[in-house]
């Protein structure tokens, strides 16, 4: 359906108004498969209306879990696990399903998957994720692009070091070691916020987890995990998508749900812009305030160099919306992107709006330009696909762009939410 959709951005239109920032994708996926490891009824609010979360909750469904959403709750009954492989074409649909694997092991001690796809970001290599769940016990062999996995006598726990702070397989081994014998340590683990969310979710199900957040995670396995109701942190890239959005177009939005902690490294580089950001109001259990007011009261200027890290550092996913703000802005910025290998693929549709990018391996140089004029685009990735989106809203007239699939993974009615703070947006 989404293939032949379109969105038709009548550009240069002030955006103004309010947005509810949806609950975060690259949470909820983790979480849907922490339900596995609780027999019994686990509750997610805030859950957000995307097709990766549809794709989760059919691999859920496939092992034999129940799962109803109302709204933006979704509850997963996982008393019974009646299967414990995960169906290649659903492995394909969402290469994020890796995330699975550790559950399904401490859950059911054997687990069958195929690889996960490459993705348009480049290889999505699963090295980290294999070796450390070697480590606790498991045997995993790899023949015919299947992953046979086992753990007969139930995974123990392990001291674990990522040479790479992996997103991914730090949220593995917390969801494998949750059930395991014995203690286990992520050293080098990953610090986003969503790794957070996702021990605070184990910890209410009677989990053990400490250290969250910061460079070393341990993880005490338990006997089992009974389920718990749980709310879904704020998305934090959709809010940072938002607000490019708005300082592209020259208006004033307020941000609501959000956590302004979260969102510091993208914030900071907004203000260098010329942006004015002011966050307000917490709410218990928040890192910073949950609402953030922006508005642009003069031109933008370029931020210099934005280098994408591990979080504490600028996200990967904010730098496609983020570069499509800064061609607009005067002057020269760099782009270096330290996490993927080939995220710039926006660039040479960027330039169809007139912007001036160069890109050389994972440096991209952006030469701010006037103005962009509307044209034909196309999504081939899911942040690529919101550069896109926050460019045709700065652009003069029409821009239409295809390849929806890929922004509706991430984005909950992405033109709906921008219709309504003033955007001439439509999907046809
Ligand atoms: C998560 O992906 C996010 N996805 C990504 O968001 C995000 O860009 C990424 O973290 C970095 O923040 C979800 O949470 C579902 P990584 P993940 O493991 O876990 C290499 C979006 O747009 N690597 O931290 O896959 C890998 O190739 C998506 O919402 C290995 O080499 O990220 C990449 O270059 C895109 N071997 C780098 O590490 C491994 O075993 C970062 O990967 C694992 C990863």
């Amino acid at each position: 359906m989404a293939e032949q959709q379109r969105i038709v951005i009548n550009g240069g239109k002030r955006l103004e108004g309010e947005i509810r920032v949806q609950g975060a994708k690259n949470s909820a996926l983790p979480l849907l498969a922490a339900t596995v490891l609780c027999s019994g009824e686990s509750v997610l609010h805030n859950c957000p209306r995307l097709s990766d979360c549809d794709a989760a909750c059919r691999i859920l469904e496939c092992l034999g879990c129940k799962c109803k959403r109302e709204q933006t709750t979704v509850t997963v009954n996982a008393s019974v696990i009646s299967g414990t492989e995960v169906p290649t074409p659903l492995m394909r649909e969402m290469r994020s399903s890796i995330i699975f694997l550790g559950s399904v092991l401490a859950r059911c001690r054997s687990c069958r998957l195929s690889f996960p796809g490459g993705c348009e970001l480049g290889p999505r290599p699963i090295d980290f994720h294999l070796a450390a769940l070697r480590e606790m016990g498991a045997e995993i062999e790899e023949n015919h692009g299947y992953l046979e996995c086992s753990a007969p006598k139930g995974l123990h726990g392990a001291r674990i070091t990522l040479s790479f702070s992996s997103v991914g397989a730090t949220e593995n081994i917390m969801l494998a070691a949750a059930l395991s014998q014995g203690v286990t340590e992520i050293h080098n683990a990953a610090r986003e916020p969503e790794i957070v969310d996702l021990a605070n979710f184990i910890n209410k199900c009677g989990g053990k987890v400490s250290g969250a957040g910061g460079s070393t995670v341990a993880i005490e396995g338990v006997e089992s995990l009974s389920p718990c109701e749980h709310r879904i942190m704020p998305d934090r890239i959709a809010a940072a998508t938002y607000l490019c959005c708005c300082g592209a177009t020259g208006g004033e939005l307020i941000l609501t749900d959000v956590d302004s902690g979260d969102l510091r490294p993208v914030t900071a580089v907004l203000e260098q812009m010329g942006c004015s950001i002011y966050t307000y109001g917490t709410e218990a259990g928040k890192k910073g305030e949950s609402n953030i007011f922006i508005n642009l009261h003069r031109p933008l200027i370029s931020p210099g160099t934005i280098r994408t890290n591990v979080h504490p550092g600028f996200p990967t996913d904010a730098q496609p919306p983020l570069m499509s703000l800064t061609t607009v802005a005067s002057g020269t910025t760099v782009f270096v992107e330290n996490i993927f290998e080939n995220r710039f693929k926006h660039a040479s549709e960027l330039t169809r709006l007139g912007a001036k990018i160069s890109v050389e391996g994972k440096v991209a140089v952006v030469t701010g330009v006037k103005s962009l004029s509307g044209a034909e685009l196309l999504a081939t990735d899911l942040r690529g696909g919101a550069a896109l989106i926050t460019a045709g809203l700065a652009a003069e007239g029409i821009s239409k762009i295809s390849g929806l699939s890929h922004i509706d993974r991430g984005y909950e009615s992405i033109e709906k939410v921008l219709r309504g703070v003033g955007a001439d947006i439509k999907r046809i």
